[in-house]
């Protein structure tokens, strides 16, 4: 494929939204990630003293549960369009109160501009699963000067056996690629990623939507 991801096909973003799609650029599945995923997050020591930076949060499908949650939350994506399409049509009065829109940052290469130094923990699900390798080597590389308070990054990938080279089954049936979207990576490439950018990463057996594998990596 051309591009690493379909959202980096040109025009992606403008012609889903405009048909309306917001829900399904993000993957569907509105209320049961939700569902899924904050009790895990809570779990990995998520509290509401906690200023979230949520990177990839596309239509705000977590990020309109999260803001609520923690004493502050700002957003990154690809597409501010997006995440401003999910702020209107998603969020109820008391969470707009919690999320100023100058709070969602448009930010394709993990530079996190504009974001307050002091975020305490970060979370990206269901972004690497669309990613090349490199994009998470990025984005954990930049996390740690940039946030020096930061002390746990939260985030999936899906994974494939440490000795495999071509397409990967994974359980619920989706097909994922060393080469190509939707991606995979082993458990120690993950690990050797985060280590290189100052981290040590765990996985962590929860059951994910697609079969996805949360991680959560600390500071060293
Ligand atoms: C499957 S969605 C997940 C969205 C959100 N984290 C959630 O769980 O609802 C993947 C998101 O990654 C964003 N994305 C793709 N490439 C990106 C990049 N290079 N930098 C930042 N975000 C990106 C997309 O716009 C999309 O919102």
């Amino acid at each position: 494929m051309k591009h690493p991801s379909p959202y980096a096909a040109p025009g992606f973003y403008d012609d889903a939204l405009a048909k309306g799609r917001h829900r399904d650029i993000v993957g569907g599945r509105w209320d049961e990630t939700p569902r899924i995923v904050l009790p895990l997050l809570t779990q990995h020591g998520l509290t509401e003293t906690d200023l979230l930076l949520d990177i990839g949060a596309g239509a705000l499908r977590l990020g309109r549960h999260l803001a609520p949650m923690v004493a502050d939350y700002w957003a990154t994506d690809a597409s501010r369009a997006l995440m401003l399409k999910g702020w209107e049509t998603e969020l109820d009065e008391a969470c707009r109160n919690r999320l100023p829109q100058d709070h969602l940052i448009e930010d394709a290469t993990f530079a996190y501009p504009q974001i307050p130094d002091t975020i305490t923990l970060a979370l990206a699900f269901a972004v690497f699963t669309h990613l090349p390798a490199r994009s998470l080597y990025d984005a954990l590389t930049n996390l740690r000067p940039r946030f020096p308070n930061l002390r746990r990054v939260i985030f999936t990938v899906f994974l494939a056996p440490e000795i495999h080279t071509g397409p990967h089954r994974q359980k619920d049936g989706v097909v994922t690629h060393p080469d190509r979207f939707p991606w995979h990576m082993t458990e120690t490439q993950v690990r050797q990623i985060a280590e290189t950018a100052g981290f040590t990463a765990t996985a962590h057996p929860h059951r994910l939507p697609r079969g996805q594998v949360m991680f959560t990596a600390d500071p060293d």
